[in-house]
């Protein structure tokens, strides 16, 4: 998956200390140690997490690293540089930015994310692809959340890294974040094989919701009997990072244990929005879209039980349910 040795891995490493240090020496620092203490970070988190700051201007870490030409262009293959294709002129790809590095699960950086301290655009900026780093791949925090506690009953996965390190900052430190993209089948198959159970705490928005029902989809295929998925749905407006620091880590917990809907509560009734089943056309319309997806679900007692309810809400026997037809577009 990824290669066990590469020469980006030490340039990487360099530059993730080279960031760190401007945190704690660069003269420009000042602006970035206020943003993390006004976002309610203390030292000893932004130290768990290795968060730097870089520089602003254009070339910090490329005087820092050095003029060898060989290197340069590894920069430029890690991420870290950028070449401009018709000046051929390289300059740092983070600059003036709050710095996240994004470790894999040897604890090795592999890549980064970078905030901006205002409001700028955009607000995030992530490596690009390389050969160490596949953001379909990855999770933010959970070499963090691993070290932490190597036999972690379940991870939260939330949107942002800030999510990530404001529930650390609170003692809650099992949480993972995708970086910027949609919960993937390939995250959940390595989250289950470390947990058993995953929690979903997405943002309370349209956004939030819409990645919620994907990342159930995503789910299915690795729900074997014995794991598990919870979603909880925060109020409007919020995201774990606010609402932790609004009502603390006590709270929060107990937001969860009220209010984190099993997998299963949640795929019926959000498919029992879509399709009303009280009508025979939305129970029809409920079953085609629910059968294929209760299908890949590779737990037998929990498909079971699934088909068993879809029985029950829409009154058709397993046996007409399997044989429902998937959803054809009809001629005009
Ligand atoms: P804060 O404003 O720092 O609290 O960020 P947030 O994590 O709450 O951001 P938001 O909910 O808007 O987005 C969630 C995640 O999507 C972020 O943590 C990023 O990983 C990603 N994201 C947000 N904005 C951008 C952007 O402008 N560019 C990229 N590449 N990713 C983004
Ligand atoms: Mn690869
Ligand atoms: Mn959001
Ligand atoms: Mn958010
Ligand atoms: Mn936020």
């Amino acid at each position: 998956r990824q290669p066990t040795d590469s020469p980006l891995y030490p340039l990487l490493h360099a530059a993730s200390e080279f960031y760190r240090q401007a945190l704690k020496n660069h003269p420009a620092r000042q602006a970035a140690v206020s943003y993390l203490k006004k976002r309610g970070l203390s030292g000893l988190i932004a130290r768990d997490f290795a968060l730097g700051f870089a520089p602003p201007g254009w070339d910090s870490l490329l005087k820092h690293m050095g003029s060898d030409p060989l290197q340069q262009k590894a920069m430029i293959d890690a991420g870290l540089l950028i070449e401009n294709t018709e000046t051929g002129k390289r300059y740092d790809r983070f600059r003036d930015r709050i710095i996240f590095p994004i470790r894999d699960s040897r604890g090795r950086v592999i890549a980064f994310g970078g905030r901006v301290l205002g409001d700028d655009k955009p607000k995030y900026l992530n490596s690009p692809e390389t050969p160490v780093f596949h953001k379909g791949q990855e999770l933010y925090g959970l070499y963090e959340a691993r070290k932490h506690n190597r036999n972690l009953d379940e991870v939260m996965i939330v949107e942002g890294y800030m999510d990530v390190i404001a529930l650390a900052q609170q003692g809650l430190r099992n949480a993972v974040a995708t970086l910027g993209t949609a919960t993937s089948e390939e995250h959940l198959k390595r989250l289950f094989r470390l947990v058993p159970s995953v929690l979903f705490c997405f943002d309370g928005d349209a956004a939030g919701r819409k990645a919620a029902w994907r990342a159930l989809e995503s789910t299915l295929p690795s729900l074997q009997d014995g794991r598990r998925a919870r979603f909880l749905f925060l109020p409007e407006g919020e995201d774990p990072d606010t609402l932790v620091r609004a009502e603390g880590a006590e709270a929060f917990q107990a937001r969860i244990h009220q209010q984190a809907q099993p997998l299963a509560d949640y795929f019926f009734e959000q498919l029992s929005q879509e399709a009303d089943p009280r009508s025979l056309e939305g129970k029809a319309h409920l079953a085609t879209l629910a059968a294929p997806l209760i299908e890949k679900i590779p737990g037998a007692n929990l498909r079971a039980l699934m088909r068993q309810r879809l029985t029950q809400i829409t009154g058709l026997s397993g046996e007409a349910i399997s044989q429902a037809p998937t959803p054809s577009s009809a001629p005009p």
